[in-house]
């Protein structure tokens, strides 16, 4: 079924390209067996939250986002799957000083949203993600990054430029900056994996 023909379900064609292989590692860092409470920021159109809960029945999902279109079409995927592991999309500003969630998760992702926004996004992002997480919980970041303040690549690059151009509070983060802000909000890095089309799967845990 086509998302058009889904009322107020939205089509991000990026999702249909990277839901697969980031699937395929959030399938190694959590245990797809498992019973996971897991958190979804910055959701957008609700099309990697329905791929990754069908795909791993046994984690119940919350989606959030800012947007409320963006809620609405989360929705709109949600029942036409009849998922019953995704739970109600809850608006979330990660940016806000606290978010009023239910409960705490296992772990949380955010697939391209810390160049796509203000720095102080990945500020409240790692600040309530430490408050919300239980023990030992991962915080996975996807997206595209500079190492060492250097990009990794022509495509990034003039990525950066676009995204600057846009807003001039946007653009690619440097990795080694986004750990060190990390560390000082308590988590350790764990793995970085390199993805397709310059893009990194970065793994922090909270300590
Ligand atoms: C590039 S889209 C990515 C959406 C989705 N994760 C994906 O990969 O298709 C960025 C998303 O970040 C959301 N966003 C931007 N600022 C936000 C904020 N302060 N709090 C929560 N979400 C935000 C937007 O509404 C949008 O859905």
């Amino acid at each position: 079924m086509m998302p058009e023909t889904i009322p107020g379900a939205l089509d991000f064609p990026a999702t249909q390209k990277n839901r697969q292989v980031i699937g395929d590692v959030l399938s190694e860092i959590f245990d797809p067996e498992s019973h996971l409470r897991l958190l979804e920021v910055a959701s957008g159109s609700g099309q990697h939250a329905v791929y990754f809960a069908s795909r791993f029945p046994n984690w119940t999902i919350q989606p959030t986002d800012i947007a409320q279109e963006h809620l609405n079409s989360i929705s709109a995927y949600t029942e036409h799957q009849g998922l019953s592991n995704v739970l109600p999309p809850q608006k979330v500003d990660v940016s806000a000083d606290e978010w009023n969630l239910e409960g705490s998760f296992d772990g949380l992702w955010a697939i391209n949203l810390i160049h796509i926004s203000p720095w102080e996004c990945t500020l409240g992002l790692l600040q309530n993600t430490r408050n919300i997480l239980n023990p030992g919980g991962l915080l996975y970041l996807y997206g595209a990054y500079r190492r060492n303040g250097e990009h990794t690549s022509d495509s990034n690059r003039a990525f950066d430029q676009s995204l600057r151009a846009s807003n001039p509070t946007w653009g690619v983060r440097c990795l080694d900056e986004l750990t060190e802000t990390a560390q000082q909000h308590g988590f350790r890095l764990q793995q970085v994996i390199q993805m397709p089309a310059n893009n990194l799967s970065v793994v922090f845990q909270a300590v």
